[in-house]
């Protein structure tokens, strides 16, 4: 979670609060909570049944978050600029985002993955995730957003993932000790990464 403190002075919050500030006007976060999953769950349920032409670089990562969140943020699309907090964990300076997803983009290369052993091909999946949470390129919405970008290397690399067959604490607990270790989240998606057939 956000600290409160953190999160009341933010200039995504509705002032004395820490409600992000949403096209939806609402100001009881509980409820926003409960719209927000449902209307991005069914974008979601959208976007995993088509094919993105678009190149891998973070321009596809910010449409990815656009896609999901527009109808409820207005910084959907768009990087943070400001730094959070979630637990104990600070994410990557907001300065820095723009520099860092480049770097990490240029792992993703989906000519050399197609040809990597399963084995080192998950192991770059997991590198791929970690680094992208750690920077935590959005506000809000990042976990969604880039299971999905990994639904689709996956995808583009004849593999498929269906995030909801795993339990989504379970996705929660890895990623968070993947920050440290990534041994239990690499297990994770040897698990649940299916070639296609
Ligand atoms: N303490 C932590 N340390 C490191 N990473 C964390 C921590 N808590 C949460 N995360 C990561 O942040 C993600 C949640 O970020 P955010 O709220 O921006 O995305 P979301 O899409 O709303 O959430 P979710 O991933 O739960 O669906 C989690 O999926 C997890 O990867
Ligand atoms: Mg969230």
């Amino acid at each position: 979670m956000i600290t409160m403190y953190d999160a009341i002075n933010s200039k995504y919050t509705y002032k004395g609060t820490d409600v992000l500030k949403n096209k939806l006007g609402i100001k009881d976060e509980e409820l926003l909570k409960e719209y927000e999953t449902r209307m991005v769950a069914f974008k979601i349920a959208t976007i995993s049944t088509q094919t993105l032409k678009m190149d891998y670089t973070p321009e596809r990562l910010k449409f990815i978050h656009k896609y999901l969140f527009e109808d409820i943020f207005y910084f959907a699309g768009e990087y943070r600029q400001e730094n959070i907090t979630k637990g104990n964990f600070r994410f990557s300076e907001f300065e820095y985002i723009e520099d860092n997803i480049k770097q990490i983009f240029s792992k993703i290369n989906i000519e050399e993955m197609k040809k990597m052993p399963f084995k080192d091909f998950i192991i770059r999946l997991s590198y791929i995730m970690t680094e992208l949470n750690v920077l935590h390129p959005f506000r809000e919405g990042n976990g969604r957003t880039i299971r999905e970008l990994i639904r689709e290397i996956c995808f583009d690399c004849g593999y498929v993932i269906d995030w909801y067959e795993i339990n989504h604490d379970d996705i929660l607990k890895a990623s968070i000790k993947a920050v440290f270790d990534e041994t239990e989240q690499i297990k994770m998606l040897r698990r649940s990464v299916k070639k296609i057939v």
